[in-house]
């Protein structure tokens, strides 16, 4: 089973892609936890990736590309995986076609911005891990700790307002276009294109 999950910042990409994973036993592949890894690490892509996160920017197609075929060489992924945050622009996503990689389900989950900017200033993470929670809607076991590990939970770097309004933007301007890009490819060639099934993301986590 290979899945693309599509949606904007904070629409709980990370949230379902661990339900998801789970049931179908494939690795979660998010381009934002490698990137923030790297950074963490301070390898060479990290330090070319550090400031555009920050500024809510995307990080060059041609360095994710590479990336993301580097990570779907390796034996975990022979029998699918779900990518979470990839692709986020139509080059990327041009560049799995070109390298006829089949997709099987691009899942976008809906959320409105106004929603978003309440759930990412109240988002806490485990950094080690990439568990996700929220102070109100998904609080941990234990204030402030993760529920596994009990080690601290941080705020990300890019989740205050004014970061968020700006990931928000170029989210509508770069990676919107991406429904109109699969859903053209399922009329355009059905028996091979992905199925495409938008989901609304406001209801509880389980639902
Ligand atoms: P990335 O890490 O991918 O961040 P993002 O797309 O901005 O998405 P988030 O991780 O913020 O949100 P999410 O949808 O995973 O939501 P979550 O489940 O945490 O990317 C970060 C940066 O890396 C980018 O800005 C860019 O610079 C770079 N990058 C990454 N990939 C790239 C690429 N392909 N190309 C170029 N650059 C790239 O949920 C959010 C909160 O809401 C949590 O607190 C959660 O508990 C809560 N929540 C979830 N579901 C619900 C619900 N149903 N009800 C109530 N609360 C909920
Ligand atoms: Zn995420």
């Amino acid at each position: 089973m290979r899945i693309i999950l599509l949606g904007a910042p904070g629409a709980g990409k990370g949230t379902q892609a661990r339900f998801i994973t789970e049931k179908f036993d494939i690795p979660q592949i998010s381009t934002g936890d490698m990137l923030r890894a790297a950074v963490k690490e301070g390898t060479p892509l990290g330090l070319q990736a550090k400031d555009i996160m920050a500024a809510g920017k995307l990080v060059s197609d041609d360095l994710i590309i590479a990336l993301v075929k580097d990570r779907i060489a390796q034996p975990d992924c022979a029998n699918g995986f779900l990518f979470d945050g990839f692709p986020r622009t139509i080059p990327q996503a041009q560049a799995l076609l070109d390298a006829d990689v089949v997709i099987d389900y691009v899942l976008e989950i809906a959320v409105d911005d106004e929603e978003i900017v309440k759930r990412l200033s109240g988002r806490r993470v485990h950094e080690g891990s990439g568990r996700v929670y929220h102070v109100e809607y998904n609080p941990p076991k234990e204030e402030g700790k993760d529920d596994v590990t009990g080690e601290p939970l941080v705020q990300r770097g890019d989740d205050s307002e004014e970061t968020v309004r700006k990931r928000l933007a170029v989210y509508h301007e770069q990676t919107e276009p991406l429904v109109g890009f699969y859903c053209e490819l399922a009329e355009r060639s059905p028996e091979t294109a992905p199925v495409y099934r938008k989901v609304m993301g406001v209801g509880s986590m389980d639902d």
